[in-house]
């Protein structure tokens, strides 16, 4: 007979409890259905050629490269200052709701409540309580692909199923008609994401309209991911889902952050407005696990969507001049073909004319022209690749100048 000393021994090895009889896995099965990224290991060895000294153009920037605002800095300096230090409520402070409110009513022409905004530790928290909160088992999220990957490792992880629109099909572009397909009484959720990560792309009004239409027939929500709504060129403008009608308001949760539109990546503070009873069972989630976003990170939140917004028109210029040159430069490249992205600070070119798929073709690239790019393969689009141009115009034509070399040599 095993003594009580034996079987805590064998269950801390973390194999098999003998008192039970069954497998005891150390990693809960939730985890370690998480996939490892792709592109971590490109990342990591291009961070490591670049310790030792190789001089390597990197596009995988997925923040501005601009300083955060000084008068954001200041109030963050004030705050420490002042002593706000301490616990704040759980959702966040009211000043900051408030301010969340009045930019949603000034910006998105949307009117909410204190009681219908959650402010939480960056986007991607925000995103993750939605996820846990409205998905069950058994549950379908529909995902337009290319995703930003973060989506469908966040509904599986709520133990729900991604239901993939593939929007390579219809020129990058998001349709109500493709979405159409693939709706069925398990679909719970859209993930909407206007201007996209990773495509740049943005879905305008008409199809806006056709998509809301669609879920409230079919009674599923839209989680509208709005994080680059500030960047997006030409004569088009964001439109916020839950602003065309009371209707699709309430089948909406309008999700944001401080983090790209003010280059506050680091203060994590992201937010979402929606349904009261969505909100609440977010705040409860939120008070058990991370409690209140940053207490000083909030205050630098609140200047940013209360102070002065006038910069914001110039680093979209800026953004602009890069996005125009890129793309001009990478459609005169051998194989290479990139429509051109009308938001957000990402390129997304089909390579598939190299011959090569995504990470063949980004790790030949790393290592024969010292060039890190994204493979597309990640956002579940293996013909291609994402660069950022949130680097310095003169980074940007060194790299794409080794690219066009890269891509001649492909051929020749
Ligand atoms: C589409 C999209 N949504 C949300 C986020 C999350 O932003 P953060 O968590 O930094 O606020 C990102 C960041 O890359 C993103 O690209």
């Amino acid at each position: 007979m095993s003594s009580r000393k034996d079987i805590i021994k064998v269950k801390q090895k973390g194999n098999r409890s003998k008192e039970e009889g069954i497998l005891m896995p150390v990693i809960s099965k939730r985890a370690a259905g998480i996939a490892p990224s792709v592109t971590l290991a490109i990342t990591a060895k291009a961070k490591q050629m670049k310790k030792e000294g190789i001089d390597i153009v990197g596009f995988g920037a997925g923040e501005p490269d601009f300083d955060t605002p000084d008068n954001i800095k200041e109030a963050a300096k004030k705050a420490i200052d002042e002593g706000f230090t301490k616990y704040t409520p759980a959702s966040g402070i009211p000043e900051l709701k408030q301010a969340v409110c009045d930019k949603l009513k000034r910006e998105n022409n949307l009117d909410y409540k204190l009681s219908e905004v959650i402010i939480s530790c960056g986007g991607k928290h925000s995103l993750y309580n939605i996820m846990e909160v409205l998905l069950d088992h058994g549950d379908e999220a529909i995902l337009p692909a290319p995703y930003w990957v973060t989506y469908e490792e966040q509904i599986k992880m709520a133990g729900a199923k991604p239901m993939i629109v593939d929007m390579t099909e219809t020129g990058l572009k998001l349709t109500a008609e493709s979405i159409k397909r693939v709706i069925s009484d398990r679909t719970k959720l859209l993930i909407l994401n206007t201007p996209s990560n990773p495509t740049g792309m943005t879905v305008e009004e008409e199809e806006l309209k056709k998509i809301a239409h669609l879920a409230v027939e079919h009674d599923f929500y839209i989680v509208s991911d709005e994080v680059y709504e500030h960047l997006i060129y030409g004569d088009n403008s964001h439109i916020s889902i839950a602003s065309l009608g009371e209707d699709i308001k309430k089948k909406t949760i309008t999700m944001n952050a401080v983090s790209k539109t003010y280059s506050m990546t680091g203060w994590r503070i992201g937010y979402c407005a929606g349904p009261e009873e969505i909100i609440k069972a977010m705040s409860n989630l939120q008070s058990h696990s991370t409690s209140n976003p940053c207490s000083i990170a909030q205050k630098a939140a609140l200047e940013a969507l209360n102070g002065p917004q006038e910069f914001l028109a110039q680093w979209r210029k800026e953004f602009d001049e890069r996005r125009k040159y890129m793309v001009e430069k990478l459609n005169q490249m051998k194989g290479i073909n990139c429509i051109e992205p009308e938001g957000a600070f990402y390129a997304f070119p089909d390579i598939s004319g190299t011959g090569l798929k995504s990470m063949e073709f980004t790790e030949m690239l790393l290592d024969e022209a010292k060039v890190a790019v994204v493979p597309g393969k990640d956002f579940g689009a293996d013909n291609n690749i994402r660069l950022s141009y949130a680097i310095s115009m003169e980074n940007i034509k060194k790299g794409l100048e080794r690219l066009e070399k890269f891509c001649e040599s492909l051929s020749g």
